[in-house]
């Protein structure tokens, strides 16, 4: 019997490499509902495509063009917050949460609750959330599936039962597009948004050329694995084969390794448990003439440095990290700060930030809040220039 999939996020680069699949296996899989922020017209597009039961969009301002769009369809059109909470609540067999950043966090979690499977790639929420997510997964038991192709890698080579003998995890990182390059005062947004091995939205792109997207993954695999900050390692691998590693007390390491394409992690989980083709590109080792590991360069690169001290500080501090990396991505892209305050901010903002312990998702929403006031303001006020001088 086919399998009914939700899709947050349905218009971005997973959401498109998810469908991919998804159109490969029409008796498999069929779309339940899909979400956007507010491309409408590539969300009415791909509703249609699919024969969607539901389509969301999370700005509410594009409720009536996206009622348009789908007028005369038998697709039943959402809006907002609500809405999106509303289709990730159906008791679907599969939620794929692929919505950047902390807006995928009430969302996700009420796909946790109510999907059989969810295939989890939105990896901002689980640094805000960690704890919370973790609890929710293990009260509803559902298959928690990490796209991440690192964290993806990890699941694939972790013995469970062998959690005491596991000495490491190594998570395996491109470098990003300036891996070699020394000097980072001027770098544009096209220039850090050009990824050399992977094809991803605008958010993550900046992330990995910053390398504080290695640094999310950090906290992200210390949810996900449980596992402490001291035996989480990141080793630059330029060629993104290797996706990551779990080395063993036994001195065994093992590997998972493949083409850099999202398609391969994204096709593990749709098809878990069984293992399904990938529509993907297929790796040649016969073809790669080597494969290359090194250190990173924590002075060209604080965010790992940072990662480990927001997981040191607790949750808040991860928190206070992933929102004020959002507020200071987002105004790089609007060409408002510069390249190298993105780090510069977020060690302010965690230096400084003052937080009252979080234990509700509530209380989570409320300091994310601050934080990012705390950075806008941050910004405003010129701060970064003075931090930079
Ligand atoms: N791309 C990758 O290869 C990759 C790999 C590993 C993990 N991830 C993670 O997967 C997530 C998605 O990445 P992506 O590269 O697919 O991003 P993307 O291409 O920018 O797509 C993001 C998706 O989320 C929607 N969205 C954005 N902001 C939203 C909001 N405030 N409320 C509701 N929906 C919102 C977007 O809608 P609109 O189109 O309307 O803006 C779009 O559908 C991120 O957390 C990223 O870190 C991505």
């Amino acid at each position: 019997m086919s399998q009914s999939v939700n899709i947050l996020g349905a218009t971005g680069s997973i959401g498109s490499s998810t469908l991919d699949i998804i159109n490969a296996y029409p008796e498999e899989f069929s779309v339940f509902g899909v979400s956007a922020h507010s491309n409408v017209e590539k969300l009415a597009e791909i509703a249609m495509a699919h024969k969607a039961k539901c389509a969301v969009i999370a700005d509410e301002t594009q409720y009536d063009a996206l009622k348009e769009k789908l007028k005369g369809t038998d697709v039943e059109v959402l809006a907002g917050a609500e809405g999106l909470k509303e289709m990730a609540s159906e008791p679907v067999d599969i939620s794929v949460a692929a919505i950047t950043g902390m807006a995928a966090l009430e969302p996700t979690l009420a796909a946790i609750e109510n999907s059989k499977k969810v295939a989890f790639a939105s990896k901002e929420c689980l640094v805000g959330a960690g704890k919370i997510m973790m609890d929710a997964v293990e009260k509803s038991g559902t298959v928690f599936l990490p796209v991440d192709s690192e964290h993806n890698a990890i699941f694939q080579v972790f013995e469970t039962a062998q959690h005491n003998a596991i000495e490491r995890l190594i998570l395996t990182a491109s470098g990003g597009p300036f891996r070699t390059r020394q000097d980072l005062s001027n770098v544009t947004t096209a220039e850090a948004l050009a990824h050399p091995n992977w094809d991803m939205g605008k958010k993550i792109s900046v992330d990995s050329s910053t390398m504080m997207n290695k640094a999310l993954e950090i906290i992200e695999a210390h949810y996900l694995f449980n596992m402490p900050a001291e035996k989480i390692d990141v080793i630059v691998h330029p060629q993104s084969i290797v996706h990551s590693m779990v080395e063993y007390k036994d001195g065994s390491v093992l590997a998972q390794l493949g083409a850099p394409d999202m398609r391969t992690p994204i096709t593990y989980c749709l098809g878990y448990p069984e293992r399904i083709e990938t529509t993907g590109d297929r790796l040649s080792l016969a073809d790669m003439a080597q494969l290359n590991f090194e250190a990173v360069d924590d002075v060209r690169f604080p965010a790992i440095r940072l990662a480990y001290e927001a997981l040191n500080k607790g949750q808040e501090a991860c928190i206070a990290f992933n929102a004020a990396n959002e507020i200071l991505v987002a105004a790089f892209l609007e060409n408002e700060i510069a390249y190298l305050d993105i780090s510069a901010g977020v060690e302010y903002i965690l230096n400084t930030a003052k937080y009252d312990t979080v234990k509700t998702i509530q209380d989570v929403l409320v300091l994310d809040k601050e934080i990012r006031e705390q950075t806008r303001s941050l910004i405003q006020t010129k701060e970064l220039e003075r931090l930079r001088a």
